[in-house]
Formats: C-alpha cells, sequence, structure tokens
C-alpha cells in the first residue's frame, strides 16, 4: 500500500505516519523533515529554503520533487509508502504519478483528514517534537512523559518548530487553501480518496486510517 496523508498543518499527518511505520512496516517520506534536515545540516539548499519556511510559505515544486524523486529511486519500501506533506500542489500531484511510473509502483490511497482550523490553532502552539527521534508530542494531549524522557528514545531535548507561531501558521494554512486543497477534488476524481476525522482521539483516527488500508 502507498498513500498519501492529506491535511492542514496540525492534522495530525506526522503522528499517523509514525503510528503506520511501527505497525506496518511502512516508510514514510516527510518532506516537511527532509527540508528541516537540510536547514540543519547546512547545506545550500537548506539556507535557501529557511526563511521560506519560517514564514509558512510552500517551496518551489522543482526542490521537493527532487527530494521525493532522490527516495523513491534509491529506496525500497516492502510495507509501502506514505507520503506526508507530499504532494502539496497540483504539479506535484502529476510529478508523483509519473514518478510512481517510473519505479513501477501506483498510488493506492489518500487518506484526508479533516479538522477545524480552531484545533489546528490548539496543536500547532502546543507542539513539541524529540529531538534524538523526532516522537511528536503536546503539552495538552500527549505530553512528554513525566520523567522527562522520550517513549521512543529516551531522549531528553524536546524541540519547538520555528515555524509553529501565529504569523507563519496563518501562512501556511492559506497555503493549504489556495494550492493544496484543490488536490482533495484531484484524487477524488481518481477515485482514491477517502476521508477521516482527524478530531478524534489519536488512538481512534489511527483505527480509522488502519480500516482503510486493510
Ligand atoms: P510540514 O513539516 O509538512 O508541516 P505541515 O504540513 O504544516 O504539517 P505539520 O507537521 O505542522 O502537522 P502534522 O499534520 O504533521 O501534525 P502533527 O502530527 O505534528 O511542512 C513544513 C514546511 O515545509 C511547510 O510550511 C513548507 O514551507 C515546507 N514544505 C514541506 N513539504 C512541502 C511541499 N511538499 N511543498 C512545498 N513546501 C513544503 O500533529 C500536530 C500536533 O497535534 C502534535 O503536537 C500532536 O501531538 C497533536 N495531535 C496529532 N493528532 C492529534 C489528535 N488526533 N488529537 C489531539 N492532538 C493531536
Amino acid at each position: 500500500m502507498n498513500v498519501i496523508l492529506l491535511g492542514p498543518p496540525g492534522a495530525g499527518k506526522g503522528t499517523q505516519a509514525r503510528i503506520l511505520v511501527e505497525g506496518r512496516a511502512m516508510v514514510q517520506l516527510s518532506t516537511g523533515d527532509m527540508l528541516r534536515e537540510a536547514r540543519s545540516s547546512g547545506t545550500d539548499m537548506g539556507r535557501k529554503v529557511a526563511d521560506v519556511m519560517d514564514k509558512g510559505h510552500l517551496v518551489t515544486d522543482g526542490i521537493v520533487i527532487g527530494l521525493i524523486r532522490e527516495k523513491l529511486i534509491s529506496g525500497t519500501a516492502p510495507g509501502g509508502y506514505i507520503f506526508d506533506g507530499f504532494p502539496r500542489t497540483l504539479a506535484q500531484a502529476d510529478a508523483l504519478g509519473t514518478l510512481m511510473d517510473e519505479v513501477g509502483q501506483s498510488l493506492d490511497r489518500v487518506i484526508e483528514m479533516q479538522v477545524d482550523d480552531a484545533a489546528l490553532v490548539a496543536r500547532i502552539t502546543g507542539r513539541s517534537t524529540c529531538a534524538g527521534c523526532g516522537e511528536v508530542y503536546h503539552d495538552v494531549t500527549r505530553p512528554v512523559p513525566a520523567d522527562g524522557k522520550c517513549s521512543n528514545c529516551g531522549g531528553t531535548t524536546f524541540t519547538r518548530r520555528t515555524d509553529d507561531n501565529a504569523d507563519s501558521l496563518k501562512t501556511r494554512l492559506l497555503a493549504y487553501y489556495k494550492q493544496t486543497s484543490p488536490l482533495i477534488g484531484y484524487y477524488y476524481a481518481k477515485g482514491l480518496l477517502r476521508g477521516v476525522d482527524g478530531l478524534g482521539e489519536i488512538a481512534d483516527v489511527a483505527k480509522e486510517i488502519g480500516a482503510i488500508l486493510d
């Protein structure tokens, strides 16, 4: 199964992708994580995209398509790929279709995670991430364990993303509605779209996604 998790910032794409990786041996391809890695390792590309990301705008199609192309051509995923945060524009969606053909794979499902905007603000402003392994926490709904150690890797450093602030979130939401939400119709027309209620508890959302994949 190759699947796209589609939804606005804070919908829970990363959280659910990690659950799928653990439970189904799938491979998560998050363009957000790839871009953040490029930033922190100080590559030319990382420097170019840093400001764009901090302001909440989309990075150019060419850059993210290149990142995904590299992963698809060089990697394998017996349990399938989870595309998390990609595609985000119609051009990226077309490019993904072409790339999947090139590597002899197909896209099986596109899962739209539906969450209202008020919940997104609360989720984004409460998020923290383990610096060691990327496990995602939330001040209220999924707090860091009381011993201060990541439940996944035991790490003790937790970071907040520089784009998780009110201004950049506004821009990110606008980018979602203007540039990414047309993909809902695009994949509906291809018969691949399924929706889940992203407002439920993390475990309930995971169950709904699992049922779609089964
Ligand atoms: P990216 O990293 O993809 O960020 P995003 O799409 O804005 O999504 P988030 O990571 O913020 O949210 P999420 O849906 O993964 O939610 P999470 O599971 O963490 O992109 C960042 C930037 O990179 C973009 O703005 C752009 O500049 C650039 N970029 C990336 N890809 C690009 C592309 N393809 N094209 C162009 N530019 C690109 O959950 C959020 C919080 O909520 C967490 O604290 C979590 O614990 C909590 N939570 C999750 N689920 C639940 C639940 N069910 N109930 C309660 N709390 C929950």
